[in-house]
Protein backbone atom coordinates (compact mmCIF):
# COMPACT_ATOMS: atom_id res chain seq x y z
CA UNK A 1 0.00 0.00 0.00
CA UNK A 2 1.00 3.16 -0.84
CA UNK A 3 2.45 5.53 2.17
CA UNK A 4 -0.07 8.67 3.17
CA UNK A 5 1.34 11.86 2.10
CA UNK A 6 1.69 14.05 5.48
CA UNK A 7 2.29 17.77 5.86
CA UNK A 8 3.13 18.81 9.34
CA UNK A 9 2.31 22.17 10.72
CA UNK A 10 4.59 23.93 13.03
CA UNK A 11 5.55 27.21 15.16
CA UNK A 12 8.20 26.92 16.95
CA UNK A 13 11.04 24.33 17.84
CA UNK A 14 9.34 21.42 16.18
CA UNK A 15 10.14 18.76 18.34
CA UNK A 16 6.71 16.66 17.91
CA UNK A 17 7.97 17.12 14.19
CA UNK A 18 11.19 15.28 13.95
CA UNK A 19 9.27 12.59 15.75
CA UNK A 20 7.31 12.11 12.97
CA UNK A 21 9.89 12.51 11.19
CA UNK A 22 11.65 9.90 12.39
CA UNK A 23 9.23 7.40 12.82
CA UNK A 24 8.39 7.89 9.19
CA UNK A 25 12.13 6.80 8.80
CA UNK A 26 10.85 2.68 9.40
CA UNK A 27 10.38 1.08 6.16
CA UNK A 28 6.86 -0.32 7.34
CA UNK A 29 5.28 3.20 8.52
CA UNK A 30 2.18 3.98 6.28
CA UNK A 31 3.19 7.77 6.18
CA UNK A 32 5.79 10.10 4.32
CA UNK A 33 6.44 13.40 5.82
CA UNK A 34 6.42 15.51 2.33
CA UNK A 35 6.48 18.93 3.55
CA UNK A 36 6.84 20.83 6.78
CA UNK A 37 4.85 24.40 6.49
CA UNK A 38 5.44 27.07 8.74
CA UNK A 39 3.64 30.43 9.57
CA UNK A 40 6.92 31.78 11.26
CA UNK A 41 10.18 32.40 9.45
CA UNK A 42 12.32 31.66 12.29
CA UNK A 43 10.45 28.61 13.55
CA UNK A 44 13.66 25.97 14.22
CA UNK A 45 11.79 23.02 13.28
CA UNK A 46 12.84 24.62 9.47
CA UNK A 47 15.73 23.59 9.95
CA UNK A 48 15.75 20.39 11.15
CA UNK A 49 13.00 19.49 8.41
CA UNK A 50 15.97 20.74 5.83
CA UNK A 51 18.80 18.37 7.24
CA UNK A 52 16.21 15.83 6.61
CA UNK A 53 15.69 16.42 3.06
CA UNK A 54 12.23 17.54 3.38
CA UNK A 55 10.40 20.13 1.55
CA UNK A 56 10.02 23.02 3.81
CA UNK A 57 7.16 26.28 3.15
CA UNK A 58 6.63 29.37 5.06
CA UNK A 59 3.65 31.07 4.96
CA UNK A 60 3.78 34.04 7.36
CA UNK A 61 0.51 35.05 8.96
CA UNK A 62 2.03 38.81 9.24
CA UNK A 63 2.21 39.05 6.14
CA UNK A 64 -1.68 38.38 5.12
CA UNK A 65 -2.64 41.05 8.70
CA UNK A 66 -6.50 40.07 9.49
CA UNK A 67 -7.02 38.56 6.13
CA UNK A 68 -7.33 34.77 7.59
CA UNK A 69 -8.90 33.64 4.20
CA UNK A 70 -6.22 34.85 2.29
CA UNK A 71 -3.25 32.82 4.75
CA UNK A 72 -5.58 30.21 4.72
CA UNK A 73 -5.77 30.06 0.68
CA UNK A 74 -1.93 30.10 0.34
CA UNK A 75 -1.61 27.28 3.23
CA UNK A 76 -4.30 25.50 1.00
CA UNK A 77 -2.01 26.09 -2.29
CA UNK A 78 1.09 24.90 -0.72
CA UNK A 79 -0.46 21.62 0.72
CA UNK A 80 -2.17 20.58 -2.93
CA UNK A 81 1.06 21.70 -4.35
CA UNK A 82 2.69 18.57 -2.70
CA UNK A 83 -0.51 16.38 -3.11
CA UNK A 84 -1.03 16.23 0.90
CA UNK A 85 -3.95 13.93 2.20
CA UNK A 86 -2.91 14.31 6.19
CA UNK A 87 -2.01 17.33 8.00
CA UNK A 88 -0.22 16.98 11.63
CA UNK A 89 -0.91 19.91 13.84
CA UNK A 90 2.38 20.01 16.06
CA UNK A 91 2.74 23.13 17.86
CA UNK A 92 0.80 25.06 15.22
CA UNK A 93 0.10 28.51 17.16
CA UNK A 94 -2.14 29.35 14.40
CA UNK A 95 -6.28 29.14 15.20
CA UNK A 96 -8.20 27.73 11.90
CA UNK A 97 -11.18 28.75 10.50
CA UNK A 98 -14.05 26.77 10.29
CA UNK A 99 -13.56 26.87 6.30
CA UNK A 100 -9.73 25.22 6.45
CA UNK A 101 -10.64 22.54 9.22
CA UNK A 102 -13.66 21.58 7.10
CA UNK A 103 -11.72 21.10 3.82
CA UNK A 104 -9.66 19.04 6.63
CA UNK A 105 -12.23 16.92 8.21
CA UNK A 106 -10.85 13.88 9.76
CA UNK A 107 -7.42 14.80 7.81
CA UNK A 108 -6.30 16.66 10.51
CA UNK A 109 -4.24 15.85 13.59
CA UNK A 110 -3.51 17.99 16.36
CA UNK A 111 -1.47 17.13 19.59
CA UNK A 112 -2.49 18.68 23.09
CA UNK A 113 -0.21 18.94 25.97
CA UNK A 114 -3.02 17.63 28.39
CA UNK A 115 -5.56 15.04 28.58
CA UNK A 116 -8.06 16.18 27.20
CA UNK A 117 -11.08 18.13 27.51
CA UNK A 118 -9.21 19.31 30.82
CA UNK A 119 -6.75 21.67 30.01
CA UNK A 120 -7.85 23.60 27.09
CA UNK A 121 -5.46 26.51 25.54
CA UNK A 122 -1.98 27.97 26.94
CA UNK A 123 0.00 26.81 30.35
CA UNK A 124 -1.45 23.51 30.48
CA UNK A 125 1.08 21.95 32.72
CA UNK A 126 0.88 25.38 35.23
CA UNK A 127 -2.31 24.84 35.27
CA UNK A 128 -2.14 21.27 36.15
CA UNK A 129 -0.01 21.48 38.81
CA UNK A 130 -2.50 24.69 40.04
CA UNK A 131 -5.51 22.17 39.72
CA UNK A 132 -4.01 19.39 41.84
CA UNK A 133 -4.37 16.70 39.51
CA UNK A 134 -2.30 13.44 40.10
CA UNK A 135 -2.75 12.60 36.36
CA UNK A 136 -1.50 14.71 33.48
CA UNK A 137 -0.59 14.24 29.85
CA UNK A 138 -0.74 14.54 26.21
CA UNK A 139 -4.56 14.02 23.44
CA UNK A 140 -3.51 13.50 19.95
CA UNK A 141 -7.45 14.49 18.11
CA UNK A 142 -8.86 15.19 15.09
CA UNK A 143 -9.32 18.81 14.82
CA UNK A 144 -13.09 20.57 14.43
CA UNK A 145 -13.38 24.15 14.44
CA UNK A 146 -13.64 24.28 18.47
CA UNK A 147 -10.28 24.98 19.79
CA UNK A 148 -8.93 21.64 21.41
CA UNK A 149 -12.00 19.58 20.76
CA UNK A 150 -12.61 17.01 18.24
CA UNK A 151 -12.42 12.83 18.62
CA UNK A 152 -9.46 11.84 20.61
CA UNK A 153 -7.71 9.31 18.85
CA UNK A 154 -5.04 8.39 21.53
CA UNK A 155 -3.84 9.61 25.07
CA UNK A 156 -0.94 9.35 27.37
CA UNK A 157 -0.43 9.76 31.09
CA UNK A 158 2.12 10.66 33.47
CA UNK A 159 2.30 11.42 37.25
CA UNK A 160 2.62 14.88 38.53
CA UNK A 161 4.90 14.70 41.16
CA UNK A 162 4.63 16.92 44.76
CA UNK A 163 8.07 18.97 43.66
CA UNK A 164 6.59 19.47 40.00
CA UNK A 165 7.19 22.80 37.87
CA UNK A 166 5.48 23.24 34.85
CA UNK A 167 9.17 22.84 32.87
CA UNK A 168 9.92 19.39 34.73
CA UNK A 169 6.24 17.95 34.31
CA UNK A 170 6.36 19.59 30.66
CA UNK A 171 9.86 17.56 30.26
CA UNK A 172 7.50 14.28 31.56
CA UNK A 173 5.15 15.20 29.07
CA UNK A 174 6.73 15.92 25.92
CA UNK A 175 8.42 12.78 25.88
CA UNK A 176 4.62 11.34 25.59
CA UNK A 177 4.39 13.43 23.15
CA UNK A 178 6.78 12.20 21.20
CA UNK A 179 5.63 8.64 21.57
CA UNK A 180 2.05 9.46 21.02
CA UNK A 181 2.10 11.08 18.00
CA UNK A 182 3.82 8.77 15.38
CA UNK A 183 1.15 6.09 17.21
CA UNK A 184 -1.80 8.31 16.45
CA UNK A 185 -0.41 9.17 12.86
CA UNK A 186 0.12 5.47 12.50
CA UNK A 187 -3.44 4.35 13.12
CA UNK A 188 -5.05 7.15 11.21
CA UNK A 189 -2.65 6.28 7.62
CA UNK A 190 -3.30 2.77 8.05
CA UNK A 191 -7.13 3.27 8.37
CA UNK A 192 -7.64 2.21 11.36
CA UNK A 193 -9.39 4.60 12.87
CA UNK A 194 -13.32 5.13 12.75
CA UNK A 195 -15.06 7.82 13.75
CA UNK A 196 -18.28 7.74 15.27
CA UNK A 197 -19.94 10.82 16.95
CA UNK A 198 -17.60 12.41 19.22
CA UNK A 199 -15.35 9.03 19.69
CA UNK A 200 -12.44 7.39 17.51
CA UNK A 201 -12.51 4.02 17.68
CA UNK A 202 -9.26 1.91 17.00
CA UNK A 203 -10.05 -1.41 14.72
CA UNK A 204 -7.73 -4.01 15.81
CA UNK A 205 -6.08 -2.64 19.07
CA UNK A 206 -5.82 -4.84 22.19
CA UNK A 207 -8.07 -3.58 24.69
CA UNK A 208 -5.58 -2.49 27.70
CA UNK A 209 -6.39 -3.33 30.93
CA UNK A 210 -3.23 -1.31 32.78
CA UNK A 211 -4.19 0.88 35.60
CA UNK A 212 -2.21 4.19 36.53
CA UNK A 213 -2.31 5.28 40.07
CA UNK A 214 -0.53 8.28 41.49
CA UNK A 215 1.27 8.63 43.63
CA UNK A 216 2.34 5.14 44.04
CA UNK A 217 1.09 2.47 46.26
CA UNK A 218 4.17 2.23 48.16
C1 LIG B 1 3.99 20.75 22.17
O1 LIG B 1 4.07 20.50 23.56
C2 LIG B 1 2.55 20.70 21.71
O2 LIG B 1 1.80 19.73 22.38
C3 LIG B 1 2.09 22.09 22.04
O3 LIG B 1 3.16 22.92 21.68
C4 LIG B 1 4.38 22.20 21.85
C5 LIG B 1 5.16 22.29 20.58
O4 LIG B 1 6.45 21.76 20.77
N1 LIG B 1 0.91 22.43 21.33
C6 LIG B 1 -0.04 23.23 21.84
O5 LIG B 1 0.04 23.76 22.91
C7 LIG B 1 -1.21 23.45 20.91
N2 LIG B 1 -2.33 23.97 21.64
P1 LIG B 1 7.30 21.28 19.53
O6 LIG B 1 7.38 22.46 18.56
O7 LIG B 1 8.63 20.95 20.12
O8 LIG B 1 6.62 20.08 18.94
Amino acid sequence: MSRRRVAVLISGRGSNMAALIEAAKQPDYPAEIVLVLSNRPDAGGLATAQANGIATAVVDHKIYGKDRAAFESAMQAELAKHRIELVCLAGFMRLLTPNFVGAWSERMLNIHPALLPSFKGLDTHKRAIETGVKLHGATVHFVVPEMDSGPIIAQGAVAVHDDDTEHTLGARVIKVEHRLYPLALRLVAEGRVRVEGNRCLTHESTPLDAIFIAPSER
